[in-house]
């Protein structure tokens, strides 16, 4: 009997309409287009200015924006995975109020906390609900409004985020093509230095929380960035290894977008054409667990039945990995 393998079948995504620029940005805090450009990549991000508008949301947008092009019905869906670090609530999930409004009623569904790893995490968890044969039809999805952590007081964090979402239909298939191999790490001693202080049982919200501004992302930028490089390079550079893979033989390397300097130090290490490796950041910004989703909706278009594609995120926690896709469509 062949193997079963999980094959993405239709992709979705959504931004908001709002663009906030870096010139906006330098009339609202001490930076330069000239700075976040070079140090960062970023020029734009997009942000969700809805009122009591939550993650959910962009994800509900992503997914009927799926469902406008796939076969599939929501009805059929039996798995919900939502990589989020910014759900609409602490609980409920954002998996459950995602299912209620696009009228889910047939499915488990949950959220996977991996930061700006999630959507790799949640892919991977998906191949192997799919390989165990207890799942057909699940839903993957990253989403983020990343502006609802975001102090817009802070130029070193501001700059970076964005809002978006993305999702991808992942089913069954017994053709080599799918989900191939995931390499993920965590290593939770990289907690302290990427973390949302305040919210959580062990510092509950607070006056003093909200004063302290400990209920939006806190970073030590140039530790984290160090981490990022090694892991998502050497990530990359081992399930190339492991499964054979020479820089050729990779149609497609989807990046974390957090900074571009950490996506050339990728490039270089895969040794994969620039000309292969998508980036948007410049457009969005990073909108965490969403980025790769979103890299995926953009760039359906131009990818191929039996193509090899690298995913490889790093993020919070901290967690980090990649994985091999072969594109199945
Ligand atoms: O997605 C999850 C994982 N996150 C990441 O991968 C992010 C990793 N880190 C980074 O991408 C970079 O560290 C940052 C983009 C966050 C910061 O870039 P950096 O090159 O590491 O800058 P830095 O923190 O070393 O700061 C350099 C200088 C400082 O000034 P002094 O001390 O040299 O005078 C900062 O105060 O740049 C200053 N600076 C800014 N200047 C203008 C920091 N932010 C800004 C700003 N505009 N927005």
């Amino acid at each position: 009997m062949s193997k079963i393998r999980a094959v993405i079948t239709g992709v979705g995504g959504y931004v908001p309409e709002y663009i906030l620029n870096n010139q906006e940005l330098s009339t609202m805090m001490d930076t330069s287009d000239e700075w976040i450009t070079t140090r960062v990549g970023i020029k734009e991000r997009r942000i969700l200015k809805e009122p009591g508008a939550g993650t959910s949301y962009m994800a509900v947008k992503a997914a009927e924006d799926l469902f406008s092009k796939v076969a599939t019905k929501p009805e059929e869906i039996d798995l919900i995975l939502v990589a989020t670090t910014t759900p609409d609530y602490i609980f409920p999930s954002l998996a459950a109020v995602v299912a209620d409004k696009l009228g889910i009623k047939n499915a488990l569904g949950f959220d996977i906390q991996a930061a700006c790893s999630g959507f790799i995490v949640a892919l991977t968890n998906a191949a192997s609900f799919i390989e165990s044969g207890r799942y057909k039809k699940i839903l993957v999805f990253g989403a983020e409004k990343m502006s609802s952590i975001t102090n817009y007081e802070d130029r070193t964090t501001a700059p970076l985020f964005g809002d978006g979402a993305g999702v991808v239909l992942v089913e069954p298939t017994t053709e080599e093509v799918g989900v191939m191999d995931s390499l993920i790490m965590t290593d939770g001693s990289g907690g302290k230095h990427l973390m949302l202080k305040a919210g959580g049982s062990a510092n509950p919200a607070s006056y003093e929380t909200i004063d302290k501004r400990e209920h939006s992302v806190y970073q030590e930028g140039q530790y984290v960035f160090k981490h990022a490089v090694t892991n998502m390079a050497n990530s990359s550079g081992d399930i190339m290894d492991k499964n054979g893979l020479k820089s050729e033989d990779i149609s497609w390397l989807i990046p974390h977008q957090a900074n571009l300097r950490i996506i050339d130090a990728v490039v270089a290490r895969t040794g994969v054409d620039y000309s292969r490796v998508i980036i948007n950041i410049e457009k969005y910004g990073n909108t965490s667990a969403a980025t790769i989703p979103i890299c995926i909706w953009e760039r359906e278009k131009d990818f191929k039945k039996g193509q090899n594609i690298i995913l490889t995120a790093f993020g919070a926690g901290f967690t980090w990995g990649a994985v091999w896709v072969k594109w199945g469509y």
